[in-house]
């Protein structure tokens, strides 16, 4: 994995001494989100379901003098779960910032698609989004604060040909960001989500050259986004100066959905 990022314009000691988690951070959008909380200065656990490209994550971060901890762990799979929220607390003692960013695509018309496709992504990207969150609600409420942000989708929000499940899992994360917010407003724990529109990594370097050139005519800014993009975004919700801020979905799309 080659962490080639431009220079963070956050400062250096924006979330010291802050414990973050992200899931699904072996490569994208989600290792970006990691390295720019390593950045800001947080102490970050990172997870994903494959032992190598997570290691491999880490070892990067590490290397760069980041304090990192890699773990294998499946969100759609509750036990994963408890056990990433455990390990977390057992060996940084608190869980300041938590960033549900692992998810899948399973692409088909609804027509010709099949139960397992449907169940698969719905679980991963809404139901493991649901545990992470849950899990983490204890340890921040006897905190009294806490950031959670979640990685939705422009698509969650004006839906997509072929890609029912997919629109449906990231419309229902915002309706449990708002929920959830809803919820635990009082306790000082901070719930938003972020809309990527279309950013370049492995889920989308499969979309065809001519499907490239149709969207790119949809974006007012002209351009793909870069995961480092979606990283500032959530390195800003994750920060004090978004303190004010919760229930909110912020489109990180070059103005594609407005
Ligand atoms: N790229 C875009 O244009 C775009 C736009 C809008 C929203 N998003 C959202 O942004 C997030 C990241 O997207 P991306 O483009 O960076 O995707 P990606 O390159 O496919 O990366 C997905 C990450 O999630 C992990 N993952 C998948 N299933 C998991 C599970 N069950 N448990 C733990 N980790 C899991 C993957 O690692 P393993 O496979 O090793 O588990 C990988 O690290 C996703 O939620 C996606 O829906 C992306």
């Amino acid at each position: 994995m080659d962490i080639t990022m431009e220079r963070s314009v956050f400062r250096k000691d924006l979330l010291n001494g802050k414990t973050a988690i992200v899931t699904g951070a072996s490569r994208g959008i989600g290792a970006a989100i990691a390295h720019r909380l390593c950045e800001a200065g947080a102490n970050v656990v990172i997870c994903s379901r494959s032992a190598d490209t997570i290691t491999q994550v880490a070892g990067t971060l590490q290397g760069k003098g980041h304090t990192v901890h890699a773990m294998v762990a499946d969100i759609s799979e509750k036990t994963d779960v408890e056990a990433l929220i455990e390990k977390t607390i057992s060996q940084f003692s608190q869980i300041d910032i938590l960033v549900n960013n692992a998810g899948i695509t399973r692409d088909m018309l609804l027509m010709r698609l099949k139960d397992e496709d449907w169940d698969a992504v719905l679980q991963t990207n809404l139901t493991g989004t649901m545990y992470c969150t849950r899990a983490v609600l204890r340890p921040m409420i006897r905190q009294k604060s806490g950031r959670i942000i979640n990685i939705s989708s422009v698509i969650g929000l004006m839906g997509n040909a072929g890609q029912a499940s997919y629109a449906a899992a990231k419309a229902g994360i915002i309706g449990l960001t708002k929920a959830t917010a809803k919820e635990v407003g009082t306790r000082g724990i901070t719930v938003n989500a972020v809309a990527p529109g279309f950013i370049t990594t492995d889920m989308t370097a499969q979309i065809s050259e001519q499907s490239q050139k149709q969207l790119l005519e949809l974006i007012p800014l002209r351009g793909f986004g870069h995961p480092e993009d979606v990283a500032d975004a959530v390195c800003f919700l994750a920060s004090d100066a978004a303190r004010y801020i919760t229930g909110q979905i912020l489109q990180v799309d070059g103005g594609m959905v407005m």
